[in-house]
């Protein structure tokens, strides 16, 4: 057990292209977003207080093994379990105190979950000293997304727990990115949505129609294939291109809506180079591709103005290599 007391982050995430395809076996890519993070405390108690789990966005907090976690995070007892079963260990019951706390949106495409699931495996082997490789905690954290999801492609944990742009197939060997600088915007619709019940939704679509599905998605795996070259190569024009093209095959598939395509619009209009949903759809984030900051500020302003309930810019930079 370690002693010292410590905090860890672990960032966001964004699908930049592939989202649904990369269930049905075709390459994504997907970036961090590095200034937005969910962070995780262990502090050290002394011996006869019992341990304290505390998660401060939810205002709840619980003592394992001395009470049952309320509903709200019950996914914080299972990856515990998960981590001691899967470790051979078992935690003191006293004696320490996990804080954690998220400045990720929940349930807006923009990896809350896989971040919380990561964090959790990062903070338990820290706290008992057991050293993981980032391969390791790629697929620990994705045993906990399935607790989440069902059947994640596993593209968000891996994201979130390399901390690097990827390029992801499932079953392939996961290959980081060398991305040239990039200023994207993303809004947010504030709806919330369920990735299960829409890659169901998706499922069902697919098995009704196998040929145009097929034709979508090996469509969106070509486009996620040249926009990680246009991505490493730098060319704008490129990227901008391949975004509006995948979230036009997005909006073929029916996981577009009215308030993602109210922002996109207002995105374009205000001169962003390309704009799409990112992750499950139905709500959740889109993003947008800015010139520059200043056109990112402008992009800013008018997907608020649109209704966005948040904005964030994010900069992709090559040094995050
Ligand atoms: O909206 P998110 O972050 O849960 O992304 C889901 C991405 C999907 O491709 C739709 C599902 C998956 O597991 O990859």
């Amino acid at each position: 057990m370690n002693n010292n007391s410590f905090t860890i982050s672990v960032p966001a995430k964004i699908i930049l292209f592939g989202e649904h395809a990369v269930v049905y076996g075709q390459p994504a890519v997907a970036i961090p977003v590095m200034d937005l993070r969910c962070y995780g405390t262990i502090e050290c108690k002394s011996a006869e207080e019992p341990a304290t789990i505390s998660a401060t966005d939810l205002n709840v907090s619980y003592s394992p093994g001395y009470e049952m976690p309320q509903s709200s995070i019950q996914h914080i007892q299972k990856a515990i379990d998960y981590f001691a079963e899967k470790m051979q260990i078992s935690l003191p019951l006293n004696g320490w105190a996990m804080t954690i706390r998220s400045d990720i949106p929940v349930g807006r495409g923009m990896g809350s979950s896989a971040a919380i699931s990561v964090l959790l495996i990062r903070l338990l082997a820290q706290m008992t000293d057991i050293r993981l490789t980032d391969e390791d905690v790629t697929r620990y954290s994705f045993e906990l997304e399935k607790y989440h999801h069902g059947t994640p492609s596993g593209i968000d944990n891996t994201v979130v727990s390399l901390a690097k742009p990827v390029f992801f197939q499932k079953g392939q060997e996961i290959k980081t990115l060398k991305p040239a600088r990039f200023h994207f915007v993303i809004g947010d619709t504030g709806i919330g949505k369920h990735t299960g019940t829409i890659v169901a939704d998706v499922a069902t679509r697919c098995e009704n129609n196998p040929a145009q599905y097929s034709r979508l998605f090996s469509r969106i795996g070509e486009i996620s294939t040249a926009g990680r070259k246009a991505l490493e190569d730098g060319d704008l024009q490129m990227l901008a291109t391949l975004i509006n093209e995948n979230q036009s095959v997005l909006g073929e598939i029916g996981v577009s809506c009215t308030q993602l395509d109210d922002l996109i619009k207002a995105a374009m209009d205000a001169g962003a180079q390309g704009a799409k949903l990112c992750g499950a759809g139905k709500g959740g984030c889109m993003i947008a591709l800015a010139d520059n900051n200043e056109s990112a500020r402008r992009i800013q302003d008018a997907v608020l103005q649109a209704g966005a309930a948040k904005s964030f810019i994010t900069i992709l930079k090559p040094e995050e290599q």
